[in-house]
């Protein structure tokens, strides 16, 4: 069982792509998730699953928390890898990171100028992440901390060119540099806009999906080759989401908590939960249309979905070039 747990209920940044910039639910639950409680969630945890890792973070920023470290030593203290993703603007609390020595510690970006950075990180600032790579690595040899540090560079129309700018810094620090074809989140909004469902569709997301790199329209052709091949889904199956209050989702990959949450986690044996996530007419309605299109082959490593990517790239280049592709 993976865990991803998100200890905060916000993020500092609301960046299009993401739930936390593009939700029309408010209700979000807010606040930290006290130290005591994750503890508890972990004892849960080992009892009665074996969870691989412990990523402190699903749909939120983790360094916002106040107490990011002791969350950091509480996992170590299980034995458990602790993951942390985040945007790196805030500098505050890297020293308690580092200190505490997270397993893994993924940076995303997405570009290298504010011009490219802000059109999807919006309202963060990619000269305060730079600076703050640089505080990251002095202050991951000041502790000798052997954390795994990734750049991860999301992809998008008109940002490929800075990439290697990015790569080349994050490497001169010692991170390893890892990209990824941004998407777009969550799976709910994703339904909407397949289901033509413009009350749940901003035209804001429109110009977003229409920036991506894998065009949206021929990724979705390509997942829905994949559906009858999925079985069951590994997200619904393998992995526990949590928010800062402790309560269950029924993936990583929806966010409207008041359709998605099943029940707390303390209150409820694993398998409980599991039924309930079953049970429940929202969640399963959307499972069923999730599964039927596809989606979950996203998450998984599918080199077609690579190639969709890369064919559109090269036909944009050519068109600017003034040529066309030979197939
Ligand atoms: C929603 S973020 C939350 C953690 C943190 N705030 C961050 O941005 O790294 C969770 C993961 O989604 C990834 N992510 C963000 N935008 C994405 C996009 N458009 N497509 C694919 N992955 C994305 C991030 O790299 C991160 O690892
Ligand atoms: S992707 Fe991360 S940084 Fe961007 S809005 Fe979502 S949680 Fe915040
Ligand atoms: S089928 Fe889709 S919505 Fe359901 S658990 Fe899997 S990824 Fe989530």
């Amino acid at each position: 069982m993976r865990l991803y747990i998100d200890v905060v209920g916000r993020c500092n940044l609301k960046c299009p792509s993401c739930p936390m910039g593009n939700a029309s639910v408010a209700d979000h639950v807010g606040g930290s998730m006290p130290p005591e409680l994750l503890r508890r969630i972990l004892e849960k945890a080992v009892g009665e699953t074996k969870p691989e890792f412990v990523g402190l973070y699903n749909w939120t920023e983790p360094l916002l928390h106040p107490r990011i470290g002791e969350l950091i030593e509480i996992v170590n203290g299980f034995g458990l890898p602790c993951y942390l993703s985040t945007n790196l603007n805030i500098a505050k609390r890297l020293d308690a990171v580092m200190k505490a020595a997270p397993y893994f510690l993924r940076i995303s970006v997405s570009g290298f100028t504010n011009d490219t950075y802000r059109k999807h990180h919006e309202g963060g600032d990619i000269e305060v992440v730079k600076a703050n790579m640089r505080t990251l690595a002095e202050l991951r040899d000041k502790y000798r901390a052997d954390t795994r540090i990734e750049l991860f560079y999301l992809r998008w129309q008109g940002n490929l060119d800075e990439e290697f700018l990015m790569q080349e810094y994050a490497e001169s620090l010692g991170f390893v540099f890892r990209t990824e074809w941004a998407w777009f989140s969550p799976i709910e909004k994703v339904l909407a806009v397949l289901s033509n469902d413009l009350t749940r569709v901003t035209m804001k997301d429109v110009a977003t999906i229409e920036r991506l790199a894998r065009p949206f329209r021929e990724t979705i052709q390509t997942t829905l080759k994949y559906a009858p091949m999925l079985g069951r889904c590994t997200f619904f199956d393998d992995y526990l989401v949590l928010d800062c209050a402790g309560r269950t989702a029924l993936c990583c990959g929806v966010y409207d908590q008041e359709r998605f949450t099943v029940g707390n986690y303390l209150d409820h044996p694993l398998a409980e939960l599991m039924r309930l996530k079953a049970a429940d007419p929202e969640c399963s309605q959307t499972c069923r249309q999730c599964m039927g299109y596809g989606l979950p082959a996203l998450g998984l490593d599918i080199p077609e979905l690579g190639n969709v990517a890369i064919e559109h790239v090269l036909k944009r280049y050519a068109a600017k070039l003034g040529v066309s592709l030979v197939s």
